[in-house]
């Protein structure tokens, strides 16, 4: 069976589901938010299309669903860049980063939720985060003014900033305020990028940023994490940009298998002014990465979960011309999605030592199974991450048909072609955090079953989830539920686990009153239900039109600027 088609052709639409299986738990409570790329098939690659927000209510009846039933609502996020292609759709075009056109290239924001406290943010890695209603779910604002990021990331025309940055800032609950990153391209001291670290503090229209001194680097940070006393960034290396590729020759750029790594301390940029380089300390890892996420205790050390994606080529995608890893051409639904990993992935819990200089394994994960390792569940609370108990991580398990000829004859050498060949089920799998144990798991043998962005939600919360920053009773991520989505062309499903025991099978399986099928989502998070906006002063799109940037917009095409400018500061 391959990836169902769905994940291209479902409609973006709002429904309901009902309990199809087991019984709704009481102690659960709040919402799960999903970031899904609408697919307009006007890209090659789907996963850069315009975002949308779909929030699913964990409550019956809640957000407006009838009795017993659940919402799932999805809204397109309207940024500027959004509104401007709504008002001229044939001036914009597909980039390898996204849409471009003349107004500028476009803020998707399309790869994942971020609550934060009362307030909803939306990431992705070529934008800055926006700001949603958490009630309506509207487009609110963009963080930061351009000027306070130290301008775009790279020169260009139009009305909005190229702002290379992370799909996944993170919170700091003791300072308040958001750390992510920013790159620049820059010539010296070699071509290439050099990462700046962000942070944004949650009422104002500013960011400071602070270059870090001498690194250069060819690829992407997807992540930031963090410990108490430390700002932790990476090079994700499976993203990386093929010169070849942007002028329209063939992709020949593979990802690396050793990435580097730079820890930042937190009190170094305490009244640091903006602008100002920083040393980092540098570290190697491997294999290459997408996520990754510290326990905020430091006092031991800086201990990391590192979600390896070995062999995970995040710049490859499926073409139409295709012929897949068994020589079969590509199912004409699944062009334009990622080409999926070419081997079992690694998971391991490492500790960054940053007086020796030294990498520590604490413990690891891989088996001939650990495919596709997609995304995990954690309790994202405080206390959850002080001392963090279980991680639960969802494994789509091996696609030869999401693998290409093409992508596997570039990696000879480095792929084992007979391994890749089989398809193999899906997995939900808990693993003890330091030892890296599997302590559990879940097999989905119907290969039809999708399995993506599971998300930890914490059991008891109470009315006024704030006064336990989302905590439950036992934070760490074993007491609670692990909310797993599984797509399926013959109906969505929505199926909660005992976080404490995945392997006894969900409790409870929501499916859409008419087994509706989603389109692909990404990432996913758990947030309470919040129902107004909070008062706070944010960036307006209008403020950032100086005269140069609106000249820079042939002089036809300025009113519709001036529109949406006018529409944004209503909002
Ligand atoms: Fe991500």
């Amino acid at each position: 069976m391959p990836v169902p088609g769905t994940l291209t052709t479902a409609p973006q639409v709002d429904f309901e589901l009902e309990v199809v299986a087991g019984q709704w738990p009481s102690d659960i409570s709040g919402e799960m938010v999903f970031s899904s790329p609408n697919n307009s098939r006007k890209l090659n690659a789907a996963i850069f299309d315009w975002g949308a927000i779909v929030r699913l209510s964990l409550e019956p009846g809640g957000r407006g669903a009838a009795p017993q039933h659940f919402a799932w609502q999805t809204r397109t996020i309207q940024t500027p860049g959004k509104r401007l292609f709504d008002l001229h759709p044939e001036l914009f075009h597909g980039t390898p980063t996204g849409y471009q056109s003349p107004f500028g290239p476009s803020n998707a924001s399309n790869t994942a939720p971020l609550p934060w406290g009362n307030r909803l943010y939306t990431t992705w890695d070529a934008g800055r985060p926006v700001e949603l209603n958490p009630e309506t779910l509207e487009f609110v604002g963009e963080v930061g003014h351009l000027d306070s990021w130290g301008g775009s990331s790279m020169e260009t025309a139009g009305v909005m900033p190229f702002l290379f940055s992370s799909a996944h800032p993170v919170v700091d609950p003791e300072r308040n305020c958001l750390w992510t990153v920013k790159m620049d391209f820059v010539m010296e001291p070699s071509f290439g990028l050099r990462p700046a670290v962000v942070r944004y503090d949650p009422d104002g229209t500013t960011v400071k940023y602070w270059p870090l001194d001498g690194i250069v680097f060819g690829s992407s940070i997807h992540t930031v994490s963090q410990t108490r006393n430390w700002v932790i960034l990476a090079d994700s290396g499976n993203f990386k940009a093929d010169p070849n590729e942007v002028f329209g020759g063939e992709r020949t750029v593979t990802i690396d298998d050793e990435v580097p790594v730079w820890l930042i301390r937190k009190d170094q940029l305490d009244g640091l002014a903006s602008g100002t380089p920083v040393k980092p300390v540098p570290f190697m890892m491997s294999p290459s990465v997408g996520h990754y996420y510290a326990r905020w205790d430091d006092t031991d050390g800086v201990s990391v979960v590192w979600e390896g994606m070995d062999l995970m080529d995040l710049g490859q995608y499926l073409k139409a011309s295709d012929l897949d890893v068994n020589g079969k051409p590509i199912d004409p639904d699944l062009v334009g999605l990622y080409n999926m990993a070419m081997a079992p992935e690694t998971i391991v819990e490492v500790q960054f030592d940053p007086e020796t200089g030294k990498v520590t394994e604490q413990g690891s994960y891989k088996a001939d199974w650990t495919f596709n390792l997609q995304l995990s569940a954690i309790d994202w609370s405080t206390e959850g991450m002080s001392n963090p108990t279980l991680h639960h991580v969802s494994y789509q398990g091996c696609r030869p048909g999401n693998i290409t000829d093409r992508a596997a004859r570039l990696y000879e050498g480095r792929i084992d072609r007979e391994l890749v060949a089989r398809e193999t089920p899906g997995v939900l799998a808990t693993f003890e955090r330091g030892s890296m144990e599997l302590k559990s798991k879940w097999e989905y043998s119907d290969l039809g079953d999708h399995i993506t962005s599971p998300t930890f939600a914490p059991r008891n919360v109470g009315a006024d989830a704030s006064l336990s920053s989302y905590s439950g009773n036992k934070p760490g991520g074993h007491d609670g539920y692990v909310v797993q989505p599984v797509q399926n062309d013959n109906g969505f499903r929505v199926e909660v686990f005992d976080a404490a025991n995945v392997g006894a099978g969900p409790v409870a399986v929501l499916q859409g009153t008419n087994k509706e099928c989603v389109p692909m989502v990404l990432h996913s998070a758990w947030m309470p239900a919040y129902h107004e906006l909070a008062p706070a002063e944010r960036l307006k799109f209008s403020s950032e039109l100086s005269e140069a940037r609106l000249a820079s917009v042939p002089e036809e095409l300025r009113t519709s600027v001036h529109h949406v400018a006018a529409e944004c500061d209503e909002i």
